[in-house]
């Protein structure tokens, strides 16, 4: 028997069991071509049929529309901050949703390359509880887009719908992509890591509307959409095993029901383990109560460093894994992304019950 952990780590993260047996199974004779597929030519056939069948499986659990063109490239979404502005921002101007870390990183990497950055909306002066409001009327019409971290992987908030606008936006969806349904026509860009809801770490997926393609001229070669647009992501070498298991995660998720099933089930998931902390007497989540609330990632405090030292070494010892908190706010974060069974959320509530009886 195969021994598994439930891991709540934030990233790279759990993968569907099945999907890694499958994996494991044709990982030395990938159908019969007596290679695996981490050893195959990018430009045969064999694995071509693989990357096409890829994206054709993210765009029906997408329903990604046909001027929108998929890519999967490298850099992990942290080249995206300089991406997205290079390639999109032909007027030097964009606005910000200021919801947390990753997006202010994403800000500070505009601000490198000579962006006029502006913030429409922040929350950083309350450390990031809730998701920050913002009117359609409070982002600049003539900036090039407006920026945006959908979920919030430190802090925990997410937001899914924002007010309609006459610029495009850009979602930084690295740690709630595939978790719920929505409208892939709200975006102009979508960019995420596939390490968390995706697949293993080193493919980037990014979603782009097809009239955002090659604003700028001139971008170095490998940092231009436009390239890889026009290559099918074969301008060099992809990361050819990472999109392999992107896609055994993709028809997995299909077998399942896709996303809406997904949703379903992380509602479910997430409902489990922010009760547990809500009727604990030790425990308090970051987030406060509402639609704010990540389904993905759920940062919790007890308030005692030392106790919270104490939880995640017990939950250690439960086979209750990579519970400590980001370094920037401590405490504990369960991250409970597509691949958590809901067994792992059921155990962990009763485990937070079991600690808050025995300590409070
Ligand atoms: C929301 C978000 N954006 C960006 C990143 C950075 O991603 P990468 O490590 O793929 O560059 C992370 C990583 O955890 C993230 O959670």
């Amino acid at each position: 028997m195969t021994k598994r952990v439930f891991n709540f780590s934030a990233g790279p993260a759990m993968l569907p069991l099945a999907v890694l047996e499958k994996a494991a199974a044709e990982m030395t004779d990938y159908k019969g071509t007596g290679m695996s597929v981490m050893e195959m030519s990018h430009r045969s056939s064999t694995y071509q049929a693989i990357i096409d069948k890829t994206e054709a499986d993210l765009r029906k659990l997408m329903n990604i529309p046909d001027n929108y063109k998929v890519l999967f490239l490298q850099g992990g979404a942290s080249l995206q901050f300089a991406m997205a502005p290079m390639n999109l921002a032909k007027n030097k101007k964009i606005d910000f949703v200021d919801s947390g870390n990753w997006s202010s990183t994403a800000l500070k990497e505009a601000k490198k390359m000579g962006m006029d950055c502006h913030v429409v909306a922040s929350s950083q002066a309350d450390n990031n509880t809730y998701f920050p409001d913002f009117k359609a009327e409070d982002v600049r019409k003539d900036a090039d887009y407006l920026h945006v971290t959908s979920n919030n992987t430190i802090y925990g908030t997410k937001r899914m719908n924002l007010p309609k606008l006459s610029i495009p936006v850009v979602s930084d969806m690295s740690s709630n992509i595939l978790s719920e349904v929505f409208d892939v026509k709200d975006y102009g860009l979508i960019y995420a890591g596939a390490q968390k809801n995706i697949g293993p770490a080193g493919v980037t997926i990014v979603i782009i509307r097809e009239d955002l393609v090659g604003l700028v001229p001139n971008l170095p070669t490998m940092l231009d959409y436009k390239t890889h647009v026009n290559k099918g992501s074969m301008h060099n070498t992809p990361p050819t095993y990472s999109i392999y298991l992107a896609g055994l995660v993709f028809e997995h998720m299909l077998a399942q029901g896709g996303v809406p099933y997904y949703e379903k089930l992380n509602k479910e998931k997430a409902e489990i383990v922010y009760n547990a902390i809500d009727s604990s007497k030790l425990f308090k989540a970051h987030v406060k109560k509402g639609p704010d609330r990540s389904l993905m990632n759920i940062p919790f405090f007890s308030g005692n460093e030392d106790l919270d030292k104490k939880f995640i070494k017990a939950a250690e010892a439960e086979g209750l894994l990579t519970l400590k908190g980001h370094r920037n706010i401590g405490g504990m974060r369960a991250s409970i992304y597509n691949a958590m069974p809901i067994e792992g959320c059921r155990k962990l509530a009763e485990f937070i019950a079991k600690f808050d009886k025995e300590n409070a």
